[in-house]
């Protein structure tokens, strides 16, 4: 069960290896397929192999994010260049609307800030996606031109270390 109740504290809880098939159940909800840059479902030894790897490599934190002790999805930093993350965001259905998503990244952009691990976030947010900008926006990311590296159709939002967006 992944539902949170409404009055939800969030934390961020680094990725185990128990959290596979969890991941992997949450990916292929037809809502995320719906909202992920692919657009399309993974399998499960893609998954797998894909997850073992991403797992075990330290320098790219991934976080289950928890709220009130539940599952409520994934928060995932990808590095980009030197102290550059792409951010990857995605609550269960259940769990969206409540603050949920700000909440945790704001926490874990703070943390690797506060870490002197990044100074740049950036995020690729399908334009229509507007629920998404919002929680961006609100954590203190701010759309950026060009649109490049995000794939078409998607928005580029930016949050730099001190708030100055580039
Ligand atoms: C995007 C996401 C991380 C935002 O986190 P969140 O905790 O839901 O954010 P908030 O509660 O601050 O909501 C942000 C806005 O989206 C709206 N919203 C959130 N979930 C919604 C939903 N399922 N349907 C419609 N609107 C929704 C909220 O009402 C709010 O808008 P408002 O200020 O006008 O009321 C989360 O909704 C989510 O994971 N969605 C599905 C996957 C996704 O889109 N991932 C991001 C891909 S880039």
């Amino acid at each position: 069960m992944t539902a949170a109740p409404a009055t939800a504290h969030v934390t961020l809880r680094p990725m185990a290896a128990d959290d596979c098939e969890m991941v992997f159940t949450w990916r292929n909800r037809p809502e995320i397929v719906r909202l992920s840059s692919s657009g399309r479902p993974v399998d499960w030894e893609d998954h797998l192999s894909w997850f073992r790897r991403r797992a075990a490599d330290g320098t790219q934190p991934m976080f289950v994010i928890e709220a009130a002790g539940w599952p409520a999805g994934q928060l995932r930093f990808d590095a980009e260049a030197d102290r550059a993350y792409r951010v990857t965001i995605y609550l269960v259905a259940e769990s969206t609307g409540r603050g949920i998503g700000v909440a945790a990244l704001r926490a874990g952009c703070g943390r690797l800030l506060a870490e002197g691990r990044a100074d740049t976030f950036t995020a690729c947010v399908q334009a229509g996606n507007l629920p998404s900008r919002k929680a961006f926006a609100r954590a203190g990311f701010r759309d950026t031109e060009p649109p490049a590296p995000c794939p078409g159709g998607h928005v580029r939002m930016v949050l730099t270390a001190g708030g100055a967006h580039a």
